[in-house]
């Protein structure tokens, strides 16, 4: 098979983890006779030093001429004090915009390995399997207007939270699909008792339930959500939720993995390109030393692999290689627990490789 990648470094940790997932993707071509073409772009914080802009236009092109996008991280405190239009992150919600990247996949599964990394005991993350179904182009970090402003004389600032019924719907769409893979139980996440978009988001989704009859629907408020995640995370199955409650959810996920440099995602349009990334950040703090975790990324190239070229063979031979690695006792050191081998970032992608 042939394929062109756009491939996407970004900043702090993302080209060491990029690196990585791409070195794995070469080992895959070479097993299998694909041949992957990779060509490099560049987003958020070394774009703007580069460009001038978070997102230049062939950025842009590159990523629509592509067959899928690999992502690593954006951001960092060298860019902090830019304003707004020249921030890291507005070339992370531009390109989600762009290809307009509506619904953001995040499994989140348990690696028996790793039970030991997690702050839960064994018994609340034993099992878990889990998969939020994050919106991802709409909602407050959106809406129009989003500025400082003057209220009754005094400073203040105005985010707005703003959804349409047909960007509710479309992810709530894919969601159900996505249940009905699986063990066939939704949650839809929202803010009912107060928001009004997610009273909508409410009716939408029972609408939707009535074309999926062998699916269950359960309601739940978000901060209810959030407790449960901690409490009795195996209750859950597919979590659907709109854009913010997602990103949070899914960071309070990962903690029952073990570690937010364990997991990855996928960010879907109607039509494609679609983008993988690892749902961690640009990591300033451990950028350049060889030590972040590079699984993320590895098991998001896998995502790619399964969820925009059809092959699920090599896709799963990857995902068994990172437990192999973790069954082996091979840790960077955000996983590490007793009785295990700290590794560096080009250790962990060289015993991946040696693997598969
Ligand atoms: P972060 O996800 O970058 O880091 C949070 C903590 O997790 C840090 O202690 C970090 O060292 C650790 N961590 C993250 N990924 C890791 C990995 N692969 N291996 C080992 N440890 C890992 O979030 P933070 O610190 O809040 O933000 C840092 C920068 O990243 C900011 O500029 C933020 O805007 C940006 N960011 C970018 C995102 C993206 O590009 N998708 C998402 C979230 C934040
Ligand atoms: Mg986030």
């Amino acid at each position: 098979m042939k394929k062109k990648i756009a491939v996407l470094p970004g900043d702090g940790i993302g080209p060491e983890i990029v690196q990585g997932a791409i070195e794995v993707l070469r080992v895959i071509e070479e097993n299998f006779q694909h041949e992957f073409e990779y060509e490099f772009g560049n987003i958020g914080g070394n774009a703007v030093d580069i460009d001038g802009s978070p997102l230049p236009d062939k950025t842009i092109n590159l990523c629509k001429n592509s067959d899928a996008i690999l992502l690593g991280a954006v951001g960092g405190p060298k860019w902090e004090t830019l304003p707004v239009p020249l921030r890291p992150e507005q070339g992370l919600l531009k390109i989600r915009k762009e290809l307009n990247l509506f619904a953001n996949l995040r499994p989140t599964t348990y690696y028996e390995s790793l039970a030991g990394s997690s702050p839960l005991r064994q018994e609340i993350i034993e099992g878990v399997d889990l998969f939020v179904v994050r919106e991802l182009t709409g909602g407050i970090y959106f809406g129009k207007p989003s500025e400082r402003t003057t209220i009754n004389g005094q400073s203040g600032a105005v985010d707005t939270l703003v959804y349409s019924k047909e960007e509710i719907t479309r992810v709530l769409e894919k969601a159900f699909e996505i249940a009905q893979t699986r063990s066939k139980k939704i949650t839809s996440v929202d803010k009912a008792n107060v928001l009004e978009s997610s009273r909508l988001w409410r009716e939408c989704a029972n609408e939707i339930a009535k074309k999926y009859p062998d699916v269950s629907l359960e309601h739940m408020l978000v901060d209810n959500a959030a407790m449960q995640l901690i409490r009795n995370p195996k209750q859950f199955d597919v979590i659907v939720t709109e854009n913010m409650f997602g990103d949070i959810l899914s960071d309070e996920a990962s903690v029952l993995t073990g570690s937010l440099g364990m997991l990855p995602s996928a960010s879907i349009s109607e039509s494609g390109p679609y983008l993988y990334e690892p749902i961690h950040g640009s990591a300033p703090d451990i950028a350049g030393q060889n030590i972040a975790n590079p699984l993320a990324t590895i098991l998001s190239a896998a995502m790619l692999l399964r969820v925009s070229f059809q092959l699920e063979e090599e896709a799963a031979i990857i995902e068994k290689a990172v437990n192999a690695v973790l069954d082996n006792g091979f840790r960077t050191r955000d996983i590490i627990s007793p009785n295990t081998k700290i590794v560096s970032t080009t250790e962990m992608v060289e015993e991946v490789k040696k693997e598969i």
